[in-house]
């Protein structure tokens, strides 16, 4: 993959495989999102970087669980040949293709029974960051996935920068709004029960409305519980990916360790 061009040119195999399937492929945009998408057993065909010395670096100080498979896979290429591809280049001057994970595998995946973790709904999401910034979120706390219903495509390249390579740590799929999991809905908004006085269970399906409009009306419809996120009075409501993050960090508080005894 790594030969050279005439002359100590770009190595042409890797940058023709990049060209090949830069159409069809997901982008993972600098050193972070290779990193995570490696761990989480992204299959990855391409990475290129313009700095490989300091790529293993980096893996060196900070990963080194993928340091070996960064050195087998990461060609370096020089900085026009890389910019001219990834135009954006990120300051780690890496960039991958991934292969997106197969709807299907992720459809089975938020369809499993008995769930241990629960999926986030976001309802008519608008804006690209933070719908990457919840999938970050849902990796972190282990969530089963997000679900996205509306038109936002949740594997956007904007998404999926904001997600740092965390797609593939979830089950990231779009669904017509009639087919969300299944599972006890529990639907945050400003005016449901307070939050702290709920048990949000393994299985729940947690819903959020979109940042203009809020939860559309079938979700509010459909929801078993209506609940809230504590909020002083004059303050309208918090950001999307907050709400989620306060709602997961709740979730996880009722699985806490046991303090360590002194
Ligand atoms: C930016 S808010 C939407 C604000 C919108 N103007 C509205 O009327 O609801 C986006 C979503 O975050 C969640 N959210 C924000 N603040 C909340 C709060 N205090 N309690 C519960 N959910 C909240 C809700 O799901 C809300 O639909």
């Amino acid at each position: 993959m790594s030969g050279t061009g005439e002359g100590g040119g770009p190595p042409v195999d890797a940058v023709r495989l990049w060209r090949g399937l830069a159409g069809s492929a997901v982008l993972l945009d600098g050193f972070h999102a290779l990193k995570h998408a490696l761990r989480f057993g992204a299959s990855v065909p391409v990475a290129l970087t313009s700095d490989k010395a300091g790529a293993l670096a980096l893996a060196a100080d900070l990963a080194p669980d993928v340091a070996d498979t960064l050195d087998a896979l990461l060609v370096e290429t020089d900085d026009a040949t890389l910019r001219a591809l990834v135009p954006r280049l990120h300051p780690t001057a890496v960039a991958a293709l991934a292969d997106r994970p197969s709807r299907a595998a992720n459809l089975e995946a938020l369809a499993r029974r008995p769930r241990t973790a629960p999926v986030v709904v976001l309802d008519d999401p608008r804006n690209l960051g933070n719908a990457g910034a919840v999938i970050r979120l849902a990796a972190g706390f282990g969530a089963t996935g997000v679900v996205t219903t509306g038109t936002l495509d949740p594997w956007h390249p904007t998404v999926v920068r904001g997600g740092a390579g965390l797609h593939f740590a979830t089950a990231v799929e779009r669904l017509d709004d009639g087919a969300l999991p299944e599972g006890p809905l529990f639907a945050l908004d400003a005016e449901g029960d307070d939050i702290r006085g709920v048990t949000l269970p393994d299985d729940a399906v947690l819903a959020f409305g979109s940042e203009r409009s809020g939860l559309s009306a079938d979700v509010r419809a459909r929801a078993d519980h209506l609940v809230s996120l504590p909020m002083r009075p004059q303050v309208s409501s918090y950001n999307l990916a907050t709400s989620v993050g306060m709602t997961l960090f709740h979730w996880s508080a009722q699985h806490a360790p046991a303090a360590a005894e002194s």
